[in-house]
């Protein structure tokens, strides 16, 4: 079976009737979208997207979606990522929806990610770089700031986020403790979000194309 199919029907059971499920973004996410979209639970639970394609994916599936704002809390959100290591930190923003997926996954009980194994890295950004959202107002000065505190910055060229902003993927050129990087990368004015997601609770689902481990 395919990886990402096959972890994203096991997230499945991850959810309960009434349930408000945060819906993620990325390829493995849309697999989850679409498995949901089968199952019985389908008309049961409501979603909250963290991407206009999500949302539009769940929609055609026959997801009831609602916005953010109308829900008190989230109960459980299930979505993909690009990286985690073996503290489960968490790098996103391939698909560029970072600040949305940070905001869903900020509102909900319970954080499931579901990940082939090929997403497992020794350490964060061994593989991609660090997206961050940017604001396109005084980006070219955004990304000199970003470069004076030891990064490399490169602009995404032809994207724009469902925010309306830009994504500048990252590298440190040094050594770095992940925490105080998203610190100072975040204190700098323009900078929206970056794709780390750390600390909190969460489960990681990671498929091998046989089975399906939790990790958390
Ligand atoms: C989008 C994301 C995705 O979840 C991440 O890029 C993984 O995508 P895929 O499942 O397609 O590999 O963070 O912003």
């Amino acid at each position: 079976m395919d990886k990402k199919e096959q972890v994203a029907e096991e997230a499945i059971n991850y959810i309960a009737q009434g349930n408000v499920v945060g819906l993620g973004s990325g390829t493995t996410a849309s697999q989850f979208i679409k498995a949901l979209g089968k199952s019985s639970l389908r008309s049961k639970i409501v979603g909250v997207a963290t991407s206009i394609s999500s949302d539009r994916l769940a929609r055609e599936v026959g997801i009831k979606t609602v916005d953010i704002d109308s829900v008190d809390w989230i109960d459980v959100t299930v979505d993909g990522a690009d990286e985690v290591d073996k503290d489960l930190n968490i790098l996103k923003g391939g698909g560029g929806q970072l600040t949305r997926e940070k905001k869903v996954r900020n509102k909900s009980k319970s954080y499931i990610v579901i990940i082939s194994d090929d997403k497992l890295v020794g350490r964060i950004m061994d593989r991609f770089p660090l997206p961050v959202e940017v604001l396109p107002f005084g980006q070219k000065t955004t990304m000199k700031e970003l470069e004076a505190i030891g990064m490399t910055c490169q602009l995404r060229g032809g994207f724009i986020t469902d925010n309306g902003n830009l994504v500048c993927d990252c590298k440190p050129l040094e050594k770095f403790d992940l925490q105080e990087l998203d610190q100072r990368i975040k204190s700098i004015t323009g900078v929206v979000e970056t794709g780390l997601f750390l600390g909190g609770k969460k489960k990681i689902l990671v498929s091998n194309g046989e089975m399906v481990t939790v990790l958390g």
